[in-house]
């Protein structure tokens, strides 16, 4: 009998280039040493324009796999091992109140021009096309902040409240000129709870999502490393906090971190503010040179559902189970919001 491991060996040598596998960086080292390409969200979506696979099972979160499946040539499967697998963060902003709120900020005739961050729902890309928007991942946001400003008068930010705030921090953006929708947008009626009046002077709005995992670094634990160990560096993900944020040396998308580790001397000390995963990874790659911990510990339970088993059934069912699909009255215009970040950022 074959264990998962063994299966999913011999499917990948007897589907050679028929099969490709990408993992985000945030897999555990088990699914990642069966993955082909690992990257971060925007250079994964990149990869998938160029793929001759004719199947692709993607490890990571559900709307990954939704990019891909807009992105992917209509000859192309996308596979995820569990669909379940989904982004709370993304989960956090709903196609129809993302329309309804950009019906209302555009009521007195202002352009307000809407950037999703690539952790949404492939509806909420549509809504995003169709109203001229574009999507960014934490590598080229302020790239792509900068575009939205630039194509109208003001611009609607979703559904990461914290990367859109540290990213108009970069940008210069003054706190009088942003507005952060209420909390009840995401679950409530934005006829009741977005004030087109309050936003009316603001160049940027603000979706109130944010990472729950992400929101767990707090200024606390800054301090008291800053306090035991002033030699120490500390570098995070955009979804943190701006106070988080502006506390720590460095920060930027999953591929920064990794390249911050790999740049760092010999002999220095890294707290790393992202998923447990990726800095577990790179703590045992650099053991015994530098000295690489978690901020704190702080799991994507989501992203932990993709396992070797599940992969192994995965590859086993490729042509019996349903791939990710994407409507095409949803497919056109996110593609349409997906490409043009892929020609701003080419
Ligand atoms: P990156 O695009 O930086 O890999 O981040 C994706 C993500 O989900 C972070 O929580
Ligand atoms: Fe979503 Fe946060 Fe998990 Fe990234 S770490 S997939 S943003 S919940």
């Amino acid at each position: 009998m074959e264990n998962p491991a063994q299966r999913i060996e011999r499917i990948k040598s007897e589907m050679g280039d028929r099969l490709s596998i990408l993992g985000h960086h945030y897999q555990t080292d088990d699914v990642i040493h069966f993955t082909d390409i690992q990257g971060d969200s925007l250079e994964l979506a990149r990869k998938i324009t160029n793929l001759d696979a004719e199947h692709i099972v993607f490890c990571g979160v559900f709307f990954m796999a939704e990019s891909a499946a807009i992105l992917c040539r209509d000859d192309q499967k996308i596979h995820i091992p569990d669909v379940t697998a989904s982004c709370p963060m993304a989960d956090m902003a709903e196609a129809g109140r993302v329309r309804k709120t950009l019906e209302i900020l555009q009521k007195d005739g202002r352009k307000i021009v809407p950037l999703t961050y690539v952790n949404s729902s492939a509806a909420v890309k549509a809504v995003v096309g169709e109203y001229d928007g574009s999507v960014c991942t934490s590598a080229n946001a302020r790239t792509m902040l900068d575009w939205a400003l630039n194509q109208g008068d003001a611009v609607l930010f979703l559904p990461d409240m914290h990367l859109g705030c540290n990213t108009a921090n970069l940008l210069g953006i003054p706190e009088d000129k942003r507005l952060v929708l209420p909390k009840d947008v995401i679950d409530g009626d934005p006829a009741l709870h977005v004030d087109p009046a309050a936003a009316d002077d603001k160049r940027l709005i603000l979706w109130p999502g944010y990472c729950p995992i992400h929101e767990e670094f707090t200024l606390d634990s800054t301090r008291a490393i800053r306090e035991t160990e002033p030699e120490a560096k500390i570098v995070v993900h955009p979804e943190c906090s701006p106070s988080v944020v502006e506390a720590s040396d460095g920060n930027g998308s999953t591929t920064f971190l990794i390249k911050y580790a790999e740049e760092a001397d010999d002999g220095t000390t890294i707290y790393i503010g992202t998923e447990e995963n990726l800095v577990n990874r790179l703590a045992a790659r650099y053991e015994g040179r530098k000295v690489i911990r978690p901020l704190l510990s702080s799991q994507c339970e989501d992203m932990g559902k993709i396992t070797v088993e599940k992969l192994a059934d995965t590859l086993e069912n490729l042509n019996y189970s349903n791939p990710v699909t994407v409507s095409n009255a949803i497919r056109e215009p996110a593609r349409r919001a997906l490409e043009r970040m892929l020609a701003v950022c080419s």
